[in-house]
């Protein structure tokens, strides 16, 4: 197989560009994430691509609520952010404000929305697992346009 064919190909692949809201215990924990796709209408599921063996799969596994929030076209900054270690203190990750759910999920205070997931299945992958998660509730403030990879020097596959 053409490696370097079969990268560039899979890089013509659309991606978005989230942060991911992670609790485990009392630990809270923000990732930037981008290999997720709708995957049923009713219920509605979502899939994601989660490396294994990272803080955020086994979040995952012991607690099965997390959020999905959505920066604006302009919030580049906001993602860059999640990209180096950050402190978790009096309610930022770093400087990015957040507040809890119900459930006690860390979702971020400015952004064009957020959905609320509760893992349905973890499928065993390659390096990465499939996430298989429920929507149970989300909030949309904005209706704009969302930052995807195709607006950054970004990649995360190939
Ligand atoms: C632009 C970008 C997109 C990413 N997308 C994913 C993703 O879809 N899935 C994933 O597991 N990690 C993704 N990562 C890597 C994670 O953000 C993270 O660094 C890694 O999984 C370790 O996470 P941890 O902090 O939970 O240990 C991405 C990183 C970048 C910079």
């Amino acid at each position: 197989m053409d490696k370097e064919a079969r990268k560039k190909i899979l890089r013509k692949i659309p991606y978005g560009l989230y942060i991911l809201g992670l609790k485990d215990g009392n630990q809270l924990h923000g990732m930037v994430g981008s290999w997720l796709s709708q995957c049923s209408f009713e219920p509605p599921l979502l899939m994601l691509g989660i490396k294994k063996g990272s803080y955020s799969h086994s979040m995952m596994e012991h607690n099965p609520y997390f959020t999905i929030n959505f920066p604006k076209k302009d919030q580049k900054k906001l993602v860059e952010s999640f990209f180096r270690p950050y402190e978790v203190k009096d309610g930022k990750f770093g400087e990015v404000p957040f507040r809890l759910t119900k459930q006690g999920i860390p979702v971020l205070d400015d952004t064009l929305g957020y959905l609320e997931c509760k893992v349905r299945q973890i499928v065993t992958g390659g390096d990465h697992d499939v996430v298989v998660a429920e929507i149970i509730d989300l909030e949309l403030r904005e209706d704009v346009d969302n930052l995807i990879m195709k607006d950054t020097s970004w990649h995360y596959g190939g």
